[in-house]
């Protein structure tokens, strides 16, 4: 993992109720020291956000938005502006595939997305990464690339050090069942490509101090693997965010990590 600061994400999805939400960031809550490495960061739905960002404690956990809307208002019918999650949240889960492919975001909105976030203080995490398809012909550094400049592309110097990079093979998330995971070797190469991408749009200390994050059917035995690639600065967990036994063995074990690479 190395020096840079080390993110483990969990992200919920459409799932939990308000209440069950709020028993369940209790339970994390009392089994989870605070501490500021790693940073926890929890993303329930959006109708969570408000009972839950009175409740948490921020020393212990950051919460961060699924998804939202660019623009600070207007007339867009069942939409919540990143302007109304202001002081609810200080991350915000961006370009997360199922939005690219489910409800057909494309670069610009993204790149729409990650401005209106930084524009009120939240910090992007920016998710990337190729088809199944798009790997088999050998597209997946382009894929990148154009995800990364999509996304990334109204984003000054001084704002750069604010996002996030999750890498999120789409071919390797909510595989849990049917056991296709990727391989540590071919993460390792493709945060390579995304670093050095990074250093050609922003300069050499921009990439050497980015964070890169893994995603894809992360869970307790896989974990530790993923967070010892080179490069890899925490991970962004899908299901077995929403088992607490899960999910705490997981920041565990980065704790662990951290103590023995000291
Ligand atoms: P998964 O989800 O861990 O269930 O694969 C990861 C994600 O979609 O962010």
């Amino acid at each position: 993992m190395g020096t840079r600061k080390t993110y483990i994400i969990a992200n919920w999805k459409m799932n939990f109720s308000v209440g069950e939400a709020s028993l369940y960031l209790s339970r994390l809550g009392k089994r989870l020291p605070a501490g500021r490495n790693p940073q926890i960061i929890l993303a329930p739905s959006t109708v969570a956000l408000q009972a839950l960002s009175l409740q948490v404690d921020r020393r212990q956990f950051k919460l961060a938005a699924q998804n939202f809307h660019p623009r600070d208002f207007g007339a867009f019918t069942g939409e919540t502006a990143i302007a109304q999650l202001k002081g609810l949240v200080d991350f915000a889960i961006v370009g997360h595939s199922e939005r690219r492919y489910i409800f057909q975001e494309n670069d610009k909105d993204i790149r729409a997305k990650v401005a209106a976030a930084l524009r009120h203080e939240i910090r992007p995490i920016l998710c990337i990464g190729e088809t199944a398809e798009e790997r088999r012909n050998g597209e997946t550094s382009a894929v990148i690339y154009d995800q990364l400049m999509g996304g990334l592309g109204d984003v000054s110097r001084e704002d750069i050090g604010k996002a996030i990079i999750a890498y999120e093979p789409v071919w390797a998330i909510s595989t849990q069942k049917n056991a296709h995971p990727a391989k540590p070797g071919e993460i390792e190469a493709v945060v390579k490509t995304i670093r050095n991408q990074i250093e050609k749009l922003y300069g050499k200390k921009t990439a050497e101090e980015m964070s890169v994050l893994y995603g894809g059917s992360v869970n307790e035995d896989s974990a530790l693997a993923y967070l010892k690639i080179d490069g890899v600065d925490g991970l962004l967990i899908g299901g077995a965010s929403l088992i607490a036994d899960q999910f705490c063995a997981i920041v565990e074990k980065t704790r662990e990590l951290q103590r023995d690479e000291r």
